[in-house]
Formats: structure tokens, C-alpha cells, sequence
């Protein structure tokens, strides 16, 4: 556990305790002069304390979202902190098409000339903690955030990532973020692809998804740790390929070849194969697909990352 991370937990919990007790206090009705007097008391003893016993660490979410899908994850990560929002925009937009989108980043990318931005400057100053929000870009963040980053200082703050991809980058973009910014604290990262965030009942998924992650995040779980419980990487069986072949019948990015794979047993289950990749006519290289399939009859085996 790192200690921002941990004090920033702490402090909340605190808070919450804090709130809990003046609450009760102010709502009891066994003795309500007695309670009146007790609740002012409290108040009074609360306004006494140092700010940062009084009030969580405030948070802010920054984030840029070109078509929406991270807009979507920051309202998320909004609502579970009650954080503050700075939505980042470019003085020119992307165009309008995906195509055309994917030339200018790459000119983008090629030059190093990243975009200029409507608000270069956030007021950082009273935040600990600040989730970066973006959609992955040529295999990390969209270059909007190279913009951010040169125009902010996150020296001592606790950083946390979370990406919404076409099929994966999460852990690259939050690796590219640690090595920019030595002095600040990057955690584990979240990220969820495009299509599930766009499917039905996504809001719940989501917020069950990002409260597991804070979760996670207190306990101070590794890459490593989140891996426990894998089996043994082994031969395909012919229930693993059709579970394979479900969940990527609709992905047309890159060629996947399942070479082996291992299970985790959750709610359900966890597929990790081991694959064959092929970009664009390229190189064949090895990458890790992540599927989840649900109990029976809860629905269809999952594309959740590909993992790059
Ligand atoms: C120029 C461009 C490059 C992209 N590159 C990748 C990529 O390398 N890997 C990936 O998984 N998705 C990639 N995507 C898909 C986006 O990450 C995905 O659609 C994301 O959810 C968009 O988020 P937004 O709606 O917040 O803009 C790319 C999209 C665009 C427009």
C-alpha cells in the first residue's frame, strides 16, 4: 500500500465516520433536548478540528473523452469519490471521422507535436488524489494527455488511471504514465473496452466494476496479485476454442491465433489464452486475450482486453 494512497483511504473513512456519528446524533429521537445539546457539541468539537479531519481529501477526475465512452467512466469514478471534474479539451477538435482521426493523431504521434489545448492549466493545488481519464490512441493515452501533462505538475500526487479501448492498452498507458511522471504515485489501472461500455446495463457494470477496483486499490494489489489464482497455462480443449471464438466473433482488428490458455474461477470465469497476433500484416508477435464467461445462463463469453 503506498502511503498517499493509504493516508487518502484513511482520511475518507474518517470522514464517513465522522458524518455517521453527527448523523445518528442529530436523528435520534430517545431524547431529542439531550441529543439537540450532543449534536451542537459535536458540531462545534468538528468546525474545532484541523480541515483535513473534518473533510475527505478532495479528489478531482480529469479526463478526455473524444466520442464519449470515457465521458462515460469518468461520470463513474465521479460519483463513487463525489470528486471534483476537469474535462479536457483540444482548441481544435479531432475530425469527425474515425479515419481521418486516426491520420491526425499519427501526425501527431510521428511529430511529437501534441495538441493545443482550450484549458491547458488545472487548478491542482488542493487535490491528492487525480483520476486520469483517456481513450487509448495508438496503443496509449490519446495525445491530449501529453498536452496535460506538459502544462501540470503531478509531482506528490497519488495518479490513477483509467482508459477505455477499441481491444486494450490499459497497462501500457498506465507504464508510458509511471516512466513521465517519476515523482508522482501511478496506480494500478482500470480500463474497459468501447463495446461493453455501449452495451445494455453498462452503468452497473461499470460501478460494480470500479468500486472492486478501488477495493483493489486499498488492499494494494500488483499487476502481479491480480493474477492469482490463474491455473497452469495448457493445451486448448475444444470448450475452450468455442469459448474463444464466441466472445471475438465480432473483433476485427487484429488476427488472433489461440495458442493456450489458463482459467481463474470467479463469479463465473476467467479465460487468459495465450495467442498468436498478427497487426496488419505484420510480424506474428504473442499477446494475452482476457475473456470472461458468466454462470450458465447469464449470458455469452466476454472480449474483456487484448492485452498489447
Ligand atoms: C485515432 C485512434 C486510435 C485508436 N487506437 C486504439 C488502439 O491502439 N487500441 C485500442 O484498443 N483502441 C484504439 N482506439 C479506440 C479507442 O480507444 C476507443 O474507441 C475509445 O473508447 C474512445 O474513447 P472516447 O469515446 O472517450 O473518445 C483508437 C481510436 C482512435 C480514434
Amino acid at each position: 500500500m503506498n502511503l498517499r494512497l493509504d493516508s487518502f483511504i484513511t482520511k475518507f473513512s474518517g470522514f464517513a465516520v465522522a458524518v455517521t456519528a453527527l448523523a445518528l446524533c442529530a436523528c435520534g429521537n430517545q431524547e431529542p433536548a439531550q441529543n439537540k445539546t450532543t449534536a451542537k457539541q459535536a458540531t462545534k468539537q468538528a468546525a474545532e478540528l484541523p480541515a483535513e479531519q473534518t473533510a475527505p481529501s478532495k479528489s478531482l477526475v480529469v479526463f478526455y473523452s473524444q466520442t464519449g465512452s470515457t465521458k462515460k467512466v469518468a461520470n463513474v469514478f465521479q460519483k463513487a469519490r463525489n470528486a471534483d471534474v476537469f474535462e479536457i479539451k483540444t482548441a481544435t477538435p479531432y475530425p469527425s471521422t474515425y479515419d481521418s482521426t486516426v491520420a491526425a493523431v499519427r501526425v501527431q504521434r510521428e511529430s511529437k507535436q501534441w495538441p493545443a489545448l482550450a484549458n491547458p492549466k488545472a487548478d491542482l493545488a488542493k487535490y491528492d488524489t487525480v483520476f486520469l481519464g483517456y481513450p487509448i490512441m495508438f496503443g496509449t493515452f490519446a495525445p491530449p494527455i501529453y498536452s496535460f501533462l506538459d502544462s501540470n505538475d503531478l509531482s506528490g500526487k497519488v495518479v490513477v488511471p483509467f482508459c477505455t479501448y477499441g481491444s486494450g492498452g490499459r497497462k501500457a498507458s498506465a507504464a508510458e504514465l509511471k516512466t513521465l511522471e517519476p515523482k508522482a504515485n501511478v496506480t494500478l489501472a482500470y480500463g474497459i473496452s468501447n463495446k461493453r461500455i455501449s452495451a445494455e446495463g453498462a452503468d452497473s457494470v461499470v460501478s460494480a466494476e470500479v468500486e472492486a477496483f478501488f477495493a483493489n486499490l486499498a488492499e494494494g494489489k500488483t499487476e502481479e496479485m491480480l493474477m492469482g489464482g490463474y491455473s497452469e497455462q495448457r493445451p486448448l480443449t475444444a470448450e475452450d476454442s468455442a469459448v474463444f471464438a464466441a466472445a471475438t466473433k465480432d473483433y476485427g482488428y487484429l488476427s488472433l491465433k489461440p495458442l493456450s490458455v489458463s482459467t481463474q474461477v470467479v463469479a463465473g470465469t476467467n479465460f487468459l489464452f495465450t495467442c498468436e497476433m498478427k497487426a496488419f500484416g505484420g510480424p506474428a508477435t504473442q499477446t494475452n486475450v482476457k475473456i470472461f464467461r458468466p454462470l450458465p445462463g447469464r449470458g455469452e463469453p466476454e472480449l474483456i482486453v487484448v492485452e498489447k
